[in-house]
């Protein structure tokens, strides 16, 4: 019988600011999700006016306390209904579930000396919960929400400061849930602060003088998340023996348009935008393209002594990445069409279908993304992200037929197998994104789902928040309960 092994860790996976809610609840500061504008004026393909935000905007979000065209605010209500949604999870059978702490709810401001006891209560209550069922945590430090006063009074990752605010919160956390939890993530999508600058690095454009300014404080957040994340390995392992701590990417795979030889190096050059923030959190040092890309762009890092010395000797023990599609590369665009993808479009590759959010469906990208990364790194990897973003229409009698998502899970779940058994790639395992149904990250919208469990809400917030099953729930328990082989034995 073909399978995983049998410590495979299949599971689920979600973040806080879209799906924990409890915005002012238990002490919780505001964080950058909690001022981020649903748009429904806007093309859901348009990343750019999507993501727009201005210090005018989070002075208006501020002032407005109802959360209609702010769904992180109360994402799917986690806060109130975790004993359930963990239920449910161990109903599916659940190895482990993904989720991240929010930095504001155990320092609301971010600068803060001593953390917020509620805060850390709350997530007491969850790990206890988990442990119930045998379900192991795997925890993202940091999820898209940075606390908003660190990042209007600051600058958020840009300052210096970052890295002790950020490292007093590390310290917090692993202490409090030291017996806990041992398998940890620094930053979500750590090479997402490059596309999105506010939600991943808390930088405000309109703070800078001019765009070059704003340009150069990118490269200097960047710096500093990684500084942070290293010494947040330090003190992982530190205060927690035998923990794990993996970096975390979006995996964009590029395939070049044609086989022209520029073509082929524009997609080798797109797919190291992303690689070299694993470089730098595995290898311990910048890459020779980055410094000369920053030469290229007149970038001066500021780094204090020490900096090159941390990043050399705390790297990461595994690599864990999303991956939902891929796209292409051409030196040349003329013409040529646009595709959608996880915060960031490219060229359309004309032999794949695509999601209806335009994100190209593409399961052997998958093996070929988890070849790529354990070639070059070496250590494991492991899928915390994948999935299929679709809008589920409940049928007349309530039930939820979701087969394009099974569908969806079940080729990329073959060619994941394939990468191990025929490529020799070491794999912890699968959290799929969006367990539960959750806001959208990139568009804010509720009805953008990924999950195997519905939850009733729509995209004002209006709904019960009530949790129902959809068919892909019965169908996933039954691929852990098998260990795959109900999905590769066909
Ligand atoms: C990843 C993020 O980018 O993709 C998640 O880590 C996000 O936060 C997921 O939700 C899917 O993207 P979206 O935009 O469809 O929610």
């Amino acid at each position: 019988m073909r399978q995983f092994k049998d410590d495979f860790l299949w599971g689920g996976a979600t973040a806080a600011n879209q799906f924990e809610g409890g915005w002012k609840e238990g002490g919780k500061g505001l964080s950058t999700a909690d001022v981020t504008r649903f748009k429904p004026d806007v093309d859901v393909e348009d990343m750019q006016k999507q993501w727009e935000i201005t210090s005018a905007d989070i002075e208006e979000a501020i002032r407005t306390q109802d959360s209609t065209y702010y769904p992180k605010r109360h994402g799917s209500d986690f806060y109130h209904h975790y004993k359930e949604d963990i239920a449910l999870m161990a109903e599916m059978g659940f190895k482990v579930f993904r989720m991240s702490i929010a930095w504001s709810r155990i320092f609301p401001r971010g600068d803060e000396e001593t953390p917020n006891e509620e805060g850390l209560a709350f997530y007491d209550r969850v790990f206890d919960e988990l442990h119930k069922y045998g379900i192991e945590p795997l925890v993202t430090m940091s999820h898209y929400e940075p606390p908003l006063a660190f990042v209007t009074e600051y600058d958020g990752w840009y300052s210096r400061e970052s890295v002790t605010f950020f490292t007093r919160y590390v310290t917090a956390i692993c202490n409090r849930y030291k017996d806990k939890v041992k398998y940890w993530l620094t930053f979500n999508e750590v090479d997402s602060v490059i596309r999105h600058p506010f939600m991943t690095g808390g930088l405000i454009e309109d703070h800078f003088p001019s765009h070059e300014a704003f340009e150069q404080a990118i490269y200097q957040a960047m710096h500093h998340q990684f500084v942070a994340s290293a010494l947040a390995t330090k003190i992982c392992h530190e205060t927690i023996p035998g923990s794990k701590v993996g970096c975390m990417l979006t995996k964009l795979t590029f395939y070049p348009y044609t086989c022209r030889p520029e073509d082929v190096l524009k997609a080798q050059q797109d797919m190291r935008a992303t690689l070299a923030f694993a470089d730098v959190q595995v290898f311990g040092r910048y890459p020779a393209y980055l410094k000369a890309l920053y030469k290229k762009k007149n970038i001066v890092l500021k780094k204090e002594t020490g900096d090159d010395e941390i990043l050399r000797s705390y790297p990461v023990d595994f690599i864990s990445f999303s991956y939902y599609s891929s796209s292409c590369s051409a030196a040349d665009t003329t013409g040529l069409d646009v595709a959608e993808g996880n915060t960031c479009a490219a060229i359309k590759n004309p032999y794949l279908k695509a999601s209806s959010w335009g994100w190209q469906i593409d399961p052997v990208g998958l093996r070929i993304s988890m070849v790529d990364l354990y070639d070059r790194y070496r250590l494991p990897l492991f899928i915390v992200e994948n999935g299929l973003g679709a809008q589920d229409v409940p049928e007349a009698d309530g039930s939820i037929q979701d087969d394009y998502r099974i569908h969806y899970m079940q080729e990329h779940i073959k060619t994941m197998y394939d990468a191990v058994t025929e490529d020799g790639v070491e794999l912890m395992g699968y959290t799929c994104w969006g367990c539960i149904d959750l806001v959208s990250n990139s568009s804010n919208q509720m009805s953008k789902r990924y999950g195997m469990v519905y939850v009733d809400c729509d995209d004002y917030g209006n709904g019960t928040f009530n949790r129902k099953k959809k068919k892909s729930f019965d169908w996933y328990k039954e691929v852990i309960a098998t260990n795959g082989a109900n999905v590769l034995d066909r």
